[in-house]
C-alpha cells in the first residue's frame, strides 16, 4: 500500500521501494514545540518538497495529527497511536513495528514523540534524523544536555549508521540568540544546529486552522520554512553518507536485534564461541583484508559520514 492523497491510493506493495527519510522529532520536555514543528514539517514536505509524507503521532495528546487532519486539507497521512506498554522492551518493538510498516512506502516519515525514561534509546536507530527542539534558556539547555547524555551512546555507535542529531532552537527570541547560548555548552555528542524557530504568539492561534509556514510574511512563518529546508538538506547529506558506508553482517545483526529469544541466544552463542567478538562488531567492512586501510582506527559514526562525503584523509 502507498499513500498519495487524502483519498488513499492503494498500490501493490512490491512495486514500491522508496528510500524513506525517517525523521524523529523528540524531547523529554513538553511545550517546546515538537507537535507544532511535526505538523508543519510534514505539510511542508508534502507541499513544498512534493514528497509523499506520513506523520506518525506518538504523543498521547495527538495534537500534531489533529492539526494536520483539521486544518485545511493536505496530502499528509496522519496517524495517531499511543504506545503505552513499557513492559520488557515491548514499547521498543511496538514502536519499531509502527515505523517499519511505513518505510519504503512513502518518501518522508515524521514521528512526533515525547520521551520518557521508560523508553529504550535503541529505537533511535529506526530514524535517519533525530530533531530535538529546545528552548535556549540556561535551565532548558541544561535539561536538553542531560537528555542528550542519556541517548548519546546511539550517536556515538560504531556499528552501522547512527542517526544524525539536529538541535533546533525553538520558541526563541532574537535577544536570547544574541547571547550565543550553544557555544558555551558541551553536548558530548556531535550535532548539527538548525536555524531557530522564533517565538510568536500567533502560532498558538493557527493551531488546527492553518500552517505556520503558510503565513509567509511573519518571522515565525519564515523560520519554520528555513528550518524545514535545513532538515531536508541534513536528510540529503545523511542519506548520501549512509549509502556510501557498507554495513557488515555483524553491524546488521546489531541494528536488527528484535530481542527475540533466538536473537539473544545467537548473540550469546557468538560471544562464547568467539571471545572478544564484541570488539569485532562494528568494525567497518573496508578495514578487513584491505591493505590500504590496515592500521586504521575504528571510525565513529560521524567520522564515517564525514569520510564518505569528503573522502578519506
Ligand atoms: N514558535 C512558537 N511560538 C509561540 N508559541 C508556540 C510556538 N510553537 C509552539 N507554540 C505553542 O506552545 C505550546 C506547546 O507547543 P507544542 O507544539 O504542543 O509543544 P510540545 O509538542 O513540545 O509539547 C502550544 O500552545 C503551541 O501553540
Ligand atoms: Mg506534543
Amino acid at each position: 500500500m502507498a499513500y498519495h492523497s487524502n483519498t488513499l491510493v492503494y498500490l501493490v506493495y512490491t512495486d514500491i521501494n522508496m528510500d524513506t527519510l525517517r525523521i524523529l522529532v523528540v524531547s523529554q520536555k513538553g511545550g517546546v514545540g515538537k507537535s507544532t514543528l511535526s505538523a508543519n514539517l510534514s505539510v511542508w514536505f508534502s507541499e513544498k518538497a512534493f514528497k509523499t509524507t506520513v506523520l506518525l503521532d506518538l504523543d498521547p495528546h495527538g495534537s500534531s495529527s489533529t492539526w494536520v487532519r483539521e486544518a485545511r486539507s493536505s496530502d499528509v497521512v496522519a496517524e495517531h497511536c499511543v504506545l503505552d506498554d513499557f513492559d520488557a522492551r515491548r514499547w521498543l518493538i511496538n514502536c519499531r513495528n509502527r515505523v517499519r510498516r511505513h518505510v519504503s512506502k512513502v518518501e518522508i516519515l515524521i514521528c512526533d514523540l515525547t520521551w520518557t525514561s521508560a523508553m529504550d534509546p535503541e529505537v533511535l536507530y529506526e530514524f535517519d534524523l533525530v530533531v530535538v527542539p529546545t528552548s535556549v534558556s540556561s535551565i532548558e539547555l541544561s535539561a536538553t544536555t542531560r537528555f542528550i547524555e542519556t541517548i548519546g551512546w546511539v550517536f556515538k555507535s560504531k556499528s552501522g549508521i547512527p542517526p544524525t542529531l539536529l538541535l533546533c532552537p525553538s520558541r526563541v527570541s532574537e535577544e536570547e540568540l544574541a547571547t550565543d547560548p550553544f557555544s558555551a555548552r558541551d553536548f558530548s555528542v556531535p550535532f548539527m544546529l538548525l536555524p531557530p524557530i522564533y517565538n510568536d504568539d500567533s502560532v498558538r492561534q493557527l493551531f488546527k486552522k492553518q500552517f505556520v509556514f503558510d503565513v509567509n510574511e511573519s518571522m515565525a512563518g519564515q523560520s519554520y520554512g528555513r528550518c524545514a529546508q535545513s532538515i531536508q538538506q541534513a536528510g540529503n547529506i545523511h542519506k548520501q553518507a549512509a549509502r556510501a558506508v557498507k554495513v557488515t553482517f555483524s553491524d546488521r545483526r546489531f541494528l536488527d536485534t528484535h530481542n527475540t529469544k533466538l536473537s539473544r541466544y545467537m548473540a550469546e552463542k557468538s560471544r562464547t564461541q568467539h571471545p572478544g567478538n564484541d570488539k569485532v562488531i562494528g568494525k567497518p567492512e573496508y578495514s578487513k583484508g584491505n591493505t590500504a586501510n590496515k592500521g586504521r582506527k575504528n571510525l565513529s559514526g560521524l567520522s564515517k559520514i564525514l569520510e564518505s562525503v569528503i573522502g578519506p584523509k
